[in-house]
């Protein structure tokens, strides 16, 4: 098996390549940061798979398409993880520093990444009526959320394209998984000035990941308390909804 994931030079993204390797998959790494993806792909070839190193940015569509299709052609991919993005706390819009360049890169990485990642492999599973896809989005997609609005819009939107890919998909033998993790524990969550309620550890999200995607399990929210908790919340009337959220995050900033 082949596997190609986004992300791969940190937190969920490493721990997911080390999770196939540990399975004895070849891995296709992609990220921008050449060295951390070295040290990852020493660590999976002690396994004794293969590691290619894509150092390419996601935002870069060309780049991208010609890096997967390369990819692929040296040998098949299974496996296709669109994993790669970041986040962290929003300040209000062009009062406190939120600034274009900051929104235009979220986007760009988390939802037009996405589709960076996805589209050049699409038709080529479609052909080989073969292929399983991943997609990982977050809770914050669930429900926008009021300190990361723009990256909650983001995640959103990958899973929405998720869902409409699954059965545009299914005829032709591709699966595709969304997930949508809570807090994990990684760089990207530790920026984040609050408390964060069962936070996961990646090792631990990575197999959650790899599980779900095997058996084409079409949409994974874990932890499963916080997933039922955002179950209930969408139920409530917007306005309580709103009110909560603002309670809620007064008495979980870590400053008190
Ligand atoms: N951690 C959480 O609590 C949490 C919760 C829900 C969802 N998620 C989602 O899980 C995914 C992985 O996040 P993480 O927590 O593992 O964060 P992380 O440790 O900061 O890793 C982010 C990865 O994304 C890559 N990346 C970011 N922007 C990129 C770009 N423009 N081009 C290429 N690669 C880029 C980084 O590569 P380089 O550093 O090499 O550039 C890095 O490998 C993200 O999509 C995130 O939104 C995370």
């Amino acid at each position: 098996m082949r596997v190609a994931i986004t992300g791969a030079s940190s937190g969920i993204g490493k721990a997911l390549a080390l999770e196939y390797a540990a399975d004895g998959a070849d891995i296709v790494a992609f990220g921008r940061d050449v060295s951390r993806l070295r040290d990852v792909a020493e660590n999976c070839n002690r396994f004794g798979v293969d590691v290619e190193i894509c150092a390419v940015s996601l935002e870069n569509k060309q780049a991208m398409s010609e890096a997967l299709l390369r990819a692929d052609n040296e040998g098949r991919l299974d496996v296709v993880i669109a994993n790669a993005g970041f986040g962290g706390l929003e300040a209000l819009a062009g009062t406190n520093g939120e600034t274009e360049p900051t929104v235009e890169k979220l986007v760009n990485a988390n939802f037009v990444g996405v589709l960076n990642t996805l589209r050049p492999i699409i038709p080529r599973m479609v052909a080989r009526r073969a292929g399983n896809i991943g997609i990982i989005s977050s809770l914050a997609g669930l429900r926008g959320m009021p300190d990361s609005p723009v990256y909650s819009a983001t995640k959103a939107a990958a899973r929405v394209y998720g869902e409409a890919l699954r059965p545009l998909l299914a005829p032709y033998g591709v699966s595709v998984s969304v997930i949508s993790p809570g807090y994990v524990d990684t760089p990207m969550s530790r920026t984040l000035p609050f408390a964060k309620p069962m936070i996961l550890q990646p090792e631990k999200m990575a197999r959650l990941i790899k599980t779900s995607i095997k058996s084409g399990t079409p949409h994974l929210v874990r932890p499963l308390p916080l997933a039922i908790i955002m179950r209930l919340f969408n139920l409530l009337p917007r306005r309580v909804a709103d009110t909560l959220l603002i309670h809620l995050r007064q008495h979980t900033n870590e400053d008190g």
